[in-house]
C-alpha cells in the first residue's frame, strides 16, 4: 500500500505541474509549434497510469477515461479505479479539481474497497488518504507531502451541497434540501466533486448529494471512481454515505462505468435522508 500511495503522491506532483502550464487546460488548443495540446483529462490519465504501472502490487487498473479495465500485473493484488482529473472544466475558470483513487482488493466492487485517496489541486494542493480506519490530511510542501492530521467528522454539520438539476428533482428531495437550508445550512456547492466534499470533511460536516432525478435515474457520480472511493473515507471519517436508502458500498456494479445516487454527509444529516427516502 506504501507504493501505492508513494505512485498516487508522484502522480499529484505531476499533474499539478500540467495543471500550471498556460496552455494546456484548454482542449483542442494548439501549442506554439501549431501542434494540439493533450487535454488536461487524458494526460493525467496517462501520467496516473504510467505511475501505478510501476508498481508490482497493482493487478489491474480501471480509469474514468478508459472504456475497459486494463490488467498491468497478473500477479498483483490491488485493483486500482480513478479519476484522473474529476471536474477538468473547472480548470478552464480557475476553480478546484481533484483525483480520486479507490484501491480494491481482488475484484472491483464496493465491499472490497480497502481503501481510498484523493487530491485536492486549489491554492494548495492536499491529498487526503484513507485506510484501517484512519482519514488522514497530507500537504504538498517543496515537492513534498506532508502529515498533517487526521479527519473526523461531527455528528452535524452546517453546510448543505446539492447537486443534480432542480427541475428533474423528486419533490420530496426538493422539500428535504430546501428544509435544510430552511435550518440555517449554507450552500456551498462548486460543481467540484472533490473540493465540495473536501470542504464538508475539513469543516466537520453536512451534506452533499446527488439524487437520482427524472433526467438521470441512476444519478451522475460513478460508483467505482467517484462514489464508492468517497464513500469509504465518509465511513472512516466518522460519516455514512448512502443511496437514499442504504449503504452505497452494499451496492452492486455490473460495469465499470455504473453511476450511483449518493449522499455523503454526517450521521444526523444521513439520518434524516434515510427518514424521507423511506417515506417517499
Ligand atoms: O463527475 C463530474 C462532476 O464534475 C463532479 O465533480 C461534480 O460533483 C458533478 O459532476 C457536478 O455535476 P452538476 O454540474 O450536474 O452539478
Amino acid at each position: 500500500m506504501k507504493e501505492i500511495l508513494e505512485a498516487i503522491e508522484r502522480s499529484a506532483i505531476r499533474i499539478k505541474r500540467a495543471i500550471d502550464v498556460k496552455d494546456i487546460g484548454y482542449s483542442q488548443e494548439q501549442n506554439s509549434s501549431g501542434e494540439t495540446q493533450l487535454q488536461l483529462d487524458i494526460q493525467s490519465d496517462l501520467i496516473i497510469e504510467e505511475e501505478l504501472s510501476h508498481v508490482a502490487s497493482v493487478h489491474t487498473i480501471a480509469s474514468e477515461e478508459k472504456e475497459l479495465p486494463m490488467i498491468l500485473n497478473e500477479a498483483g493484488r490491488y485493483f486500482i479505479a480513478f479519476d484522473p482529473l474529476d471536474g477538468s472544466s473547472l480548470v478552464d475558470v480557475n476553480l478546484s479539481v481533484g483525483s480520486i483513487f479507490g484501491i480494491y482488493e481482488g475484484e472491483f466492487i464496493g465491499s472490497k474497497l480497502v481503501a481510498s485517496c484523493y487530491v485536492v489541486y486549489g491554492p494548495r494542493v492536499e491529498l487526503v488518504f484513507a485506510y484501517e480506519g484512519k482519514v488522514k490530511l497530507y500537504l504538498l510542501q517543496e515537492g513534498e507531502f506532508e502529515y498533517v492530521k487526521e479527519i473526523h467528522l461531527g455528528e452535524k454539520g452546517k453546510i448543505n451541497a446539492p447537486g443534480g438539476t432542480q427541475q428533474f428533482w423528486a419533490p420530496y428531495h426538493k422539500v428535504m434540501i430546501d428544509s435544510f437550508f430552511a435550518q440555517g445550512y449554507r450552500l456551498r456547492y462548486s460543481g467540484g466533486m472533490v473540493p465540495d466534499l473536501h470542504q464538508i470533511l475539513l469543516k466537520g460536516g453536512g451534506l452533499f448529494s446527488y439524487p437520482g432525478a427524472t433526467d438521470k435515474p441512476e444519478g451522475k457520480l460513478r460508483q467505482l471512481f467517484e462514489v464508492f472511493p468517497f464513500a469509504l473515507i465518509f465511513e472512516m471519517a466518522g460519516g455514512q454515505a448512502i443511496d437514499g436508502r442504504i449503504r452505497v458500498l452494499d451496492k452492486s456494479t455490473a460495469h465499470v462505468h455504473d453511476t450511483s445516487p449518493c449522499f455523503f454527509g454526517s450521521n444526523h444529516e444521513i439520518t434524516v435522508v434515510l427518514d424521507v427516502y423511506g417515506r417517499n
